[in-house]
């Protein structure tokens, strides 16, 4: 293992010096001064080690005015630089009269970052950057703890990961199960045609390897790898958990009566034809339209279902229908799909609602010989008007007589009225009132009914 890691170390310096050091080191090629150790990761802990060592003693640079300057140099000359700060002596060691070493125990991870090896100039101010190194302080590839697929409407499978935070940078390789005939064949790496980004995959059935929509569980392997080693996870995904499915289609309403609508929808899109195992469970949502803040009732279907009949509704109003859908083995609400939604309106009927007239809610006027009586109600509100034109109808008759006289029948009380007199009644007589709720379809079913005694002299 560690044989392994010199080698790979070995070919990447060559690697480095082909490429980096001409950025990594100041000065026109031909008057590089010095080199440092080249960019490398190490763990948390261990020692930030950087060489930085002098071509020669003699060096020249041009200055502004384009003229030759030459200095003698040596290695306590040379000082670091990290993070716009010069390093302090103690971390810093005079190998031989070229070369300053730069040690830095018990490294962590803000000690990440470009170190600058720069030389002063003897007999001057200045200094100048001699060579530049990146080091990572970090960790060996670790286990990604968040690991999530979805299944857009059982067509494409999406898998993604949230890689640790390691300053050492690191790839993740995800792997998926290679299937032929029933059995497994291996580990097939993401398909390149979708690739998404670097922390996420995608499968469709025409990929390769393909998603197999048939598997109740999912396999991955995912394979961390850095300069400071690898590791492999195996990951197993139930599958129809994470099936999204599309809104179901063609939600029709028909049969409205007063207080029932019949539903009838189908499956999302191509739900129909697949063989989706688990099947989808459906919940119709609804709230009458015109109300702006009244929460979605919810009915929970059943599996597999096409038609609802939405009993219990209030006449002569439009309601928003919607019903969704989502994977019988899911249980995240965000694993609903998108409802389909339709409008529709129930019936008219006669009113449901009567007002209520509770004991003393009336008033009585005295005249000389006669008497006024003024009856007083609740008004009903308007979502239970039932139909156009409601209104109240007031009956009334002395309690002896069998006849009622329909007082408001002609001139009907607004349905803004919380009151109504009736005048020129007879002192010495008990009244039997009964009052109605009404609109064109006609009278209420149910009545309230009230007396009001003979008024004592
Ligand atoms: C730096 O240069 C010296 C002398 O040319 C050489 O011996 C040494 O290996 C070099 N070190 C690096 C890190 O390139
Ligand atoms: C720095 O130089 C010393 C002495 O030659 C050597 O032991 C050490 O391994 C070098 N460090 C690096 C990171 O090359
Ligand atoms: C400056 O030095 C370079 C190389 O060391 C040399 O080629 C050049 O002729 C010198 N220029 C002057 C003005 O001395
Ligand atoms: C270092 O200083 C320079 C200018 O002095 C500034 O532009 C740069 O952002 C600083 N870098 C850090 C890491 O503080
Ligand atoms: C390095 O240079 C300084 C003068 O700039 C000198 O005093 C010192 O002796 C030199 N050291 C070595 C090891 O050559
Ligand atoms: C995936 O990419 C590799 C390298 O870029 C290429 O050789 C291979 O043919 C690609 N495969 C597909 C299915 O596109
Ligand atoms: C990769 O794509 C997914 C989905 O589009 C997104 O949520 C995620 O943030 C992306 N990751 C990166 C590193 O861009
Ligand atoms: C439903 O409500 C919307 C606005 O809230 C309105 O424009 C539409 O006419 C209503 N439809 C019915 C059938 O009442
Ligand atoms: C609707 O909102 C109003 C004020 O925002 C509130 O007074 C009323 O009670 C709400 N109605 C329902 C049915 O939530
Ligand atoms: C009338 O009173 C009864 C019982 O007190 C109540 O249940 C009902 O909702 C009331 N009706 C109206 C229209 O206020």
């Amino acid at each position: 293992m560690k044989v392994k890691y010199k080698i790979q170390c070995a070919w990447l310096l060559v690697l480095s010096i082909l490429v980096n050091v001409t950025e990594a080191c100041w000065g026109r090629p031909s008057q590089i001064i010095g080199n440092l150790t080249n960019d490398y990761s190490l763990v948390v802990g261990s020692t930030v080690d950087l060489n930085c060592t002098l071509l020669q003693h003699k060096i020249s640079l041009v200055n502004k005015d384009h003229k030759n300057e030459t200095y003698f140099v040596n290695s306590t000359h040379l000082f670091f630089r990290f993070n716009n700060k010069t390093v302090e002596e103690e971390y810093i060691h005079i190998v031989d009269p070229l070369t300053a070493r730069l040690q830095v125990p018990n490294a962590n991870i803000e000690q990440t970052g470009k170190y600058y090896c720069n030389l002063r100039l003897p007999e001057t101010e200045k200094s100048t950057t001699v060579c530049l190194s990146n080091i990572y302080v970090g960790y060996k590839p670790r286990e990604v703890s968040s690991f999530s697929c979805l299944s857009k409407n059982f067509e494409k499978l999406t898998c993604c990961w949230r890689p640790p935070t390691n300053p050492v940078p690191t790839t993740y390789t995800l792997k998926s199960q290679v299937i032929s005939g029933g059995s497994l064949l291996g580990y097939g790496k993401c398909p390149n045609t979708t690739r998404v980004n670097n922390t996420c995959c995608q499968w469709g059935v025409d990929t390769s390897p393909p998603y197999y929509r048939n598997q109740e569980q999912l396999w991955f392997t995912l394979t961390g790898h850095n300069r400071l080693g690898s590791i492999t996870q195996n990951i197993m995904v139930d599958h129809y958990k994470f099936v999204l499915p599309d809104k179901p289609s063609q939600l029709q309403a028909s049969e409205e009566t007063p207080t029932n609508i019949k539903l009838n929808w189908l499956p999302p899109k191509n739900f129909a034809t697949w063989d989706f195992q688990p099947g989808l469970v459906y919940e119709l949502l609804y709230k009458p339209n015109n109300s702006k803040n009244e929460t979605w009732k919810i009915i929970k279907l059943g599996k597999n279902i096409g038609t609802h009949n939405l009993m219990g509704l209030v006449p002569n109003t439009a309601y928003d229908l919607s019903v969704r859908c989502r994977s019988a083995e899911a249980s995240g609400e965000d694993m609903w799909s998108k409802g389909v939604s339709t409008l529709a309106r129930t019936a008219p009927d006669v009113p449901y609602y009567v007002p209520n007239m509770t004991e003393g809610s009336f008033e009585v006027q005295k005249l000389t010989d006669r008497r006024s009586i003024t009856l007083y109600w609740k008004p009903i509100p308007e979502e239970h008007y039932n139909g156009k034109d409601f209104h109240y109808v007031i009956y009334y008759k002395p309690t002896y007589s069998l006849n009622w006289k329909r007082d408001v029948s002609e001139k009907p009380v607004k349905v803004t009225d919380i009151k109504y007199t009736f005048s020129n009644l007879n002192l010495n007589v008990a009244y039997n009132f009964k009052i109605q709720s009404a609109n064109e379809e006609g009278v209420s079913r149910g009545m309230e009914d009230i007396t009001v005694e003979s008024t004592e002299n």
